[in-house]
């Protein structure tokens, strides 16, 4: 039996690999009977592969291995895939579920290992200033391993959607214009910028936070291989850094004893606990002398509204304007919140308004101070204090307004897809919502109206909640 080629395009070409699938199991041909080549005219089709054969059904696990696994380096990567497909397809549909099969292990390696380039990339890209631009734009360098491009440009325009964007690469280049993004050739080291005036900030906040005790130079590499070091402004400060380690390791030791209070989130709180806050005035004092976590921030932004509304709201961190302001919800996000909870029936002014984290953390790019989300560690910080708020608020109803708010509120992450709705924290009666930013990010007008729609109902529930009887669940007969 003669061999069928099938030709796919360079890079990540998991339509063309979908393509070609179809027609080879419609076709009834066996892997032992197929080549896959990779061309790189750009542009190019599998010719082969072209042609409306019908879907094919293959377990969801299957689907997204194949989604990462069509992204590695690997040559052969086509090929075993089909393989995989083949046998699900042919009786073995649990066939991932066999971790010792050869096959199954390699495919399980390569999915992993596209995974670990993915994080890095999102980790490791360091945006510079391109110079000589009239407008605001922002170009970096990264050398990923494998074709990991398109599968990680939904983050960076998750994360920096407001700013004018490239990452070049050696394998292709993508750019996002504040609307759109788009897909371009593979690009050269010189073509990005070398280096920015925000630099000296990185390298500053990379030493101060630096601690010396905790160096593991291996360990280092490994989470962060050296050839990354390069493209990252802070890590210029890491040889000299690790140089110094134990020397400064002994002098801290040395210093312990002497130290005044870290700014620990413990022992702040122990510390401050010795004279426990009797209202949210004593709690503002005690969270303003412990200033931020992470510098920058102006001032800290308290929570605000009645001593003991009903409804307490907990959203993220503050914002641009939240932290000009020294008020929480004041910015974009806050005012289409106001907007929504006047529509829902609910006054700004009877709810408590407050964020889980309070100082807002940035990244200064440019004139600009984008909001960067606060990691776990941060959020688990301001913890304790957000739990003190409600515990002297005493409201009915808890919201949690985002994954962050949930992330403090319920000592956990869930994704707000899945628990959307009534919760329980802790001893309040709670509620999840999303985060009224994110009505502000989604792409299309259609899409927002949808979104804003459903974030109305909610506060519309939220408001009848609060209103309801607790033993009875029963509503007051006249509207307040
Ligand atoms: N987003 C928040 O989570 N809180 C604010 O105060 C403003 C925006």
């Amino acid at each position: 039996m003669t061999l069928h080629r099938i030709t796919l395009k360079t890079g990540a070409d998991l339509d063309g690999f979908r393509r070609a699938v179809r027609r080879l199991v419609a076709e009834e041909l066996a892997p032992q009977h197929v080549v896959f080549a990779i061309d790189d005219t750009p542009g190019l089709f599998g010719r082969e592969a072209t042609g409306d054969a019908p879907p094919v059904s293959i377990p969801r696990g299957v689907a997204r291995l194949i989604e990462h696994v069509v992204c590695h380096s690997d040559p052969e990567r086509y090929a075993l895939l089909y393989q995989l497909v083949w046998r699900v397809l042919n009786g073995e549909r649990d066939l991932l579920e066999v971790a010792s099969d050869p096959l199954v292990h390699r495919i399980d390696l390569m999915a992993r290992s596209v995974r670990r380039d993915l994080h890095k990339m999102h980790a490791f890209v360091r945006f510079r200033r391109m110079t000589g631009e009239d407008l605001e734009r922002f170009a970096a360098w990264f050398e990923p391993e494998h074709f990991i491009l398109e599968a990680a440009a939904p983050f960076f325009v998750d994360r920096f959607p407001s700013m004018d964007w490239t990452i070049l690469t050696p394998i292709g280049s993508m750019r996002w214009d504040r609307k759109i993004l788009t897909f371009g050739p593979p690009a050269r080291r010189e073509d990005a910028p070398a280096e920015d005036s925000f630099e000296e900030g990185w390298r500053g906040y990379y030493e101060s936070v630096f601690n010396p005790a905790r160096v593991n130079p291996a360990a280092m590499r490994a989470e962060m291989p050296k050839k990354y070091w390069r493209n990252m402004p802070e890590t210029a400060a890491i040889p000299g850094l690790i140089q110094t380690a134990s020397r400064r390791v002994e002098r801290m030791i040395e210093q312990e004893a002497t130290m005044p209070t870290k700014r620990t989130p413990e022992r702040a709180l122990e510390a401050m606990w010795d004279q426990e806050p009797k209202s949210l005035k004593e709690l503002n004092a005690v969270i303003a002398k412990a200033g931020p976590l992470v510098p920058g921030a102006t001032q800290a932004v308290f929570g605000e509204g009645p001593a003991h509304a009903e409804i307490v709201f907990v959203g993220e961190q503050p914002g641009d304007q939240e932290d000009l302001q020294g008020r929480p919800f004041v910015g974009p996000a806050g005012k289409l919140f106001a907007k929504a909870m006047s529509e829902a029936g609910i006054d700004r002014k009877d709810a408590y308004l407050t964020n889980a984290v309070k100082h807002f953390k940035f990244e200064q790019r440019g004139h600009r101070r984008i909001h960067s989300k606060p990691t776990t560690g941060e959020v688990k910080h301001y913890r304790p204090w957000l739990m003190k708020e409600l515990e002297l608020v005493k409201p009915k109803l808890v919201v949690a307004l985002g994954g962050t708010a949930v992330l403090a509120l319920a000592g956990k992450a869930t994704p707000i897809s899945r628990s959307r709705g009534r919760a329980k924290f802790g001893p309040y009666e709670g509620y999840i919502t999303v985060h009224p930013s994110y009505l502000l990010r989604l792409p299309d007008e259609a899409t927002k109206r949808e979104a804003y729609e459903a974030f109305v109902n909610d506060l519309r529930r939220i408001h009848d909640l609060a209103r309801a009887d607790p033993e009875t669940g029963e509503l007051p007969l006249a509207a307040e």
